[in-house]
C-alpha cells in the first residue's frame, strides 16, 4: 500500500474513532477515554489532513474549529413554520388546558413533560445523514442561516448514525458555568457583559466569524422532529428516543405523566431542582404525547393546541442600595459593586451585586438609597434588574462614577471601545497585589499558604513588589508578618521553593499576560519550549499555532517587548525558577521508555522525595496520566505514608500498589529517546 493509501485509510479510521468518542463525550455525557488520548488522536488527524488536503472533508470532526467569516447571514424560509407556545402561569391554567384537550379525546391524556431550556430555538437539516443547514427561528417563517456557527457546537453531530434526511428543532444554549466564565473574562477585558446565558448564546450565534462562536462552549438539546423523512414514530417519547438513537442530543430529564396532577408534581420537583442544573431553564413544556391526539387537537395560527409552556415565576427580590464600592482588578479595570440590605433570593442571602461598569449604572440610573429589584443571572450571579422609581427618595442625586482610582488616586481612563474605567498606573498597589494573588493561585504557580491577607502584608511591609521578589524572601522577613510562626514560615518557604520546578505553562499563566489563560499558556509553552523562545516569538509565528489567534499573539508580543519584563525574567532566572516546558508532546510519547508510559496513576498519602505536584509532572512527562481517584481504570497506586481510603480501594480492586521508593526508582529508570 502506498503512503497515500495508508494515510487515506488512517484518516477514515481516526474520523470514525473520534466521532464515536465525541458522541460519548458531548452527546451522551459519558466519556470513555481520558482527554489526552482524544487529543493525541485529534492531533494525528489534523496532521494527516494537512499533509493530504485532498482527503479533507467538510464533515470531518476537525472542521469544528470555525474560521469561516461571513459578510452577513443569508435568510432561510422555514417550510414548516417554527411556532411558539401558549403560556401557563399556575395550576388553573394547566387544568383548563387539560380540560380542553379531554373534550376532544374523550379520555385521559398522557403528557410528555420537558424542561423549557432558556436558549435560542434552532432548526437543523440533515441530508443522507449529513448536517447541511442550521438556522435560527427568526420570526418563525424566515430565519437566518447560521450553519457555520452551529458546526462549531460539539453536541451537534456533523453526521448522524444513520443516513437519514430529516429536519429537527431544539434549543442552543450556553451552560451556566461557561456564561459566568465568559462574563468574568469580558469584565476583565473591559467589554460589555451579557445579561443572561440566553443573550450570551444568541450573541455567540450571531457572530460572522465562526471562530468566535467556536470558543463559546455552546450546547444543544433537540426536542422536535419537524420533518421525519424515513424516521418513524407515533409519539413524542418515541420521537425523542429515536433522536437519541441517531446521535442527536436530547434532554434526559423528560418524563411521561398520566395526568395533570402528575404534571404538577413534575413542575414542582423541577422548580426546586432547577438551580442544580448546569443550564438555565425558565419553565416546563407540556406536550400531548400521542401524535394522533396531537393531530386531533390541531393548531391556532401561532401555536399548537396540544402543548403549553408553564413559566416559572421570576425569582426576584426587593432591596435597597446603600453604597457602591469600586474595586481594582489585576488588569486595572475598576468594577462597581452595589452593597445592599441583605435579602433572600433563590436559596441564598444576597447583599452584593456586581454593577459591571459605570455605563450600566448610568443606563439604569441607579442611585444611593434607591429601592431596586434584583435577580440572579444564569441562576447564579446577583444583578440589579431595575430601580423602583416610585420609591425613590425626593432628595436623591444622580450617581457620579469616580474619576480617580480608589486605591492609587491616579486619574482613570476610558480606553477605546471599552465600557470599563481603567486605572493605567502600572504601580497601582491594587493591581500589583491582584497580580501577586494571581501568580500564586492554583493554576498558576500554585504556592500554598500565600493567601490574599499574607500578600497584603508582604506588600505593605515592602517585602514583595513583584513576583520575582517572592523567590528571595527569607525566614526572618516572613517572621515579621502577623500570625506567621516558624512552622508556617518554613512551610511557606517550602511551597515557594517547590514552585520553582513548575513547568513553564504555570509561569506563563501566572505572569498575567492579558488574554493568556491557562489553556493558551499551555499551548505556548508546549510549542516554544522555553520562555526565551516565547519572548523572541513574532506575532505571525503565534498566529500560525492552531487555536491561538491575533488577540493573544498581539498581547504576548507587546508584553515581552517591555524592558521591565525582560528584567523580571532575568530575576526569575537568577532565582532558579524553571523556565522550560516539562510536559510531553504526543510525538515524544512514542520515544519514551518508562513503566509509567500510558498508565493511569493515582498518588496518595504523604510523599517525602517531592511534592505531589512535582511527582505528577514527572510521571506525566513520562507519558503517564495522573488522576485523583482510584477506579477500574487505574493501573498503579503510589501510596506514601499514612495513605488512607484510596489505598484500601486499590487493594479491593486489585490495582498494583507501589511505595514511594518504587516510584522514585521507576522515574530514574525511565528514558526518553531523542
Ligand atoms: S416545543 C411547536 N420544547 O420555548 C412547539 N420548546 O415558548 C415548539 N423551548 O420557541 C416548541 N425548551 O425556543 C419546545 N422542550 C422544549 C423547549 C422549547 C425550550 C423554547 C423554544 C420555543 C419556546 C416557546
Amino acid at each position: 500500500m502506498s503512503d497515500k493509501q495508508k494515510a487515506k485509510r488512517r484518516i477514515a479510521e481516526l474520523r470514525a474513532q473520534l466521532t464515536e468518542l465525541a458522541d460519548q463525550y458531548y452527546v451522551k455525557d459519558q466519556p470513555t477515554v481520558e482527554d489526552h488520548i482524544y487529543d493525541a488522536l485529534y492531533k494525528e488527524l489534523v496532521t494527516l489532513e494537512t499533509a493530504y488536503p485532498e482527503f479533507q472533508a467538510p464533515d470531518s470532526i476537525t472542521q469544528r474549529v470555525g474560521g469561516v467569516v461571513l459578510a452577513g447571514f443569508e435568510k432561510v424560509t422555514h417550510e414548516i413554520p417554527m411556532l411558539s407556545l401558549g403560556n401557563a402561569f399556575n395550576k388553573e391554567d394547566l387544568l383548563r388546558f387539560d380540560e380542553r384537550l379531554q373534550k376532544i379525546t374523550q379520555q385521559p391524556i398522557t403528557y410528555m413533560c420537558e424542561l423549557k431550556i432558556d436558549g435560542l430555538a434552532i432548526s437543523l437539516k440533515y441530508e443522507n445523514g449529513r448536517f447541511i443547514q442550521g438556522a435560527t427561528r427568526g420570526n418563525g417563517t424566515v430565519g437566518e442561516k447560521i450553519t457555520e456557527n452551529l458546526k462549531t457546537v460539539k453536541s451537534i453531530p456533523l453526521k448522524l448514525h444513520e443516513p437519514l434526511s430529516i429536519e429537527v428543532r431544539g434549543e442552543c444554549y450556553m451552560p451556566k458555568k461557561s456564561f459566568v466564565q465568559l462574563n468574568q473574562e469580558r469584565e476583565e477585558n473591559g467589554q460589555e457583559v451579557f445579561a443572561n446565558p440566553r443573550n450570551a448564546a444568541a450573541g455567540s450565534l450571531r457572530q460572522l466569524d465562526s471562530k468566535i462562536a467556536a470558543k463559546r462552549n455552546l450546547s444543544t438539546f433537540l426536542y422536535t422532529v419537524a420533518d421525519f423523512g424515513e424516521l418513524v414514530a407515533t409519539s413524542q417519547s418515541e420521537a425523542l428516543d429515536q433522536l437519541d438513537k441517531i446521535g442527536l442530543r436530547t434532554n434526559q430529564e423528560r418524563r411521561l405523566c398520566g395526568s395533570i396532577e402528575e404534571v404538577w408534581t413534575y413542575i414542582q420537583e423541577y422548580q426546586v431542582k432547577r438551580t442544580a442544573l448546569d443550564y438555565e431553564i425558565d419553565g416546563i413544556v407540556i406536550k400531548v404525547n400521542d401524535f394522533r391526539t396531537q393531530e386531533a387537537a390541531g393548531f391556532t395560527v401561532k401555536a399548537p393546541k396540544w402543548a403549553i409552556a408553564y413559566k416559572f415565576p421570576a425569582e426576584e427580590a426587593e432591596t435597597i442600595v446603600n453604597e457602591i464600592e469600586w474595586t481594582v482588578g489585576r488588569t486595572g479595570v475598576i468594577t462597581p459593586t452595589a452593597l445592599m440590605d441583605p435579602v433572600r433570593l433563590a436559596g441564598t442571602s444576597v447583599a452584593r451585586a456586581s454593577l459591571h461598569n459605570a455605563d450600566l449604572i448610568k443606563e439604569k440610573d441607579i442611585r444611593i438609597k434607591d429601592h431596586v429589584m434584583i435577580h440572579k443571572a444564569g441562576d447564579i450571579i446577583p444583578e440589579v434588574t431595575r430601580v423602583l422609581l416610585e420609591k425613590r427618595p425626593a432628595d436623591s442625586q444622580v450617581y457620579e462614577a469616580p474619576t480617580h482610582c480608589p486605591v492609587c488616586q491616579s486619574e482613570l481612563v476610558h480606553l477605546d471601545e471599552e465600557v470599563a474605567l481603567r486605572c493605567i498606573n502600572p504601580m497601582c498597589p491594587a493591581q500589583i497585589k491582584e497580580g501577586l494573588n494571581h501568580f500564586v493561585s492554583r493554576n498558576a504557580m500554585n504556592i500554598e499558604g500565600l493567601g490574599p491577607r499574607v500578600i497584603e502584608q508582604m506588600y505593605e511591609k515592602e517585602l514583595v513588589k513583584d513576583v520575582a521578589n517572592l523567590y528571595i524572601l527569607t525566614e526572618e522577613q516572613l517572621l515579621t508578618l502577623d500570625k506567621v510562626k516558624e512552622k508556617s514560615a518554613n512551610n511557606l518557604l517550602n511551597s515557594i521553593q517547590n514552585s520553582k520546578e513548575n513547568s513553564l505553562e504555570h509561569l506563563l499563566f501566572g505572569l498575567g499576560i492579558r488574554h493568556v489563560g491557562a489553556k493558551a499558556a499551555k499551548i505556548l509553552a508546549a510549542y516554544f519550549g522555553t520562555i526565551d523562545h516565547v519572548m523572541q516569538a513574532e506575532k505571525e509565528q503565534i498566529i500560525a499555532i492552531d487555536s491561538l489567534g491575533e488577540i493573544i499573539a498581539e498581547s504576548v508580543v507587546t508584553y515581552f517587548a517591555k524592558e521591565e519584563v525582560h528584567q523580571l525574567v532575568e530575576e526569575l532566572r537568577q532565582a532558579k525558577v524553571n523556565l522550560t516546558y516539562l510536559g510531553t508532546t504526543p510525538e515524544e510519547i512514542a520515544n519514551i521508555e518508562s513503566p509509567f508510559k500510558e498508565q493511569t496513576v493515582v498518588l496518595t498519602g504523604k510523599l517525602t522525595h517531592f511534592t505531589r505536584e512535582i511527582a505528577k509532572e514527572k510521571i506525566e512527562a513520562l507519558g503517564g496520566k495522573v488522576t485523583g481517584s482510584v477506579s477500574q481504570k487505574t493501573d498503579i497506586v503510589v501510596a506514601g505514608e499514612e495513605a488512607g481510603s484510596k489505598l484500601t480501594k486499590a487493594q479491593q480492586l486489585g490495582v498494583a500498589i507501589w511505595n514511594e521508593e518504587e516510584m522514585v526508582r521507576a522515574i530514574e529508570r525511565s528514558t526518553i529517546h531523542e
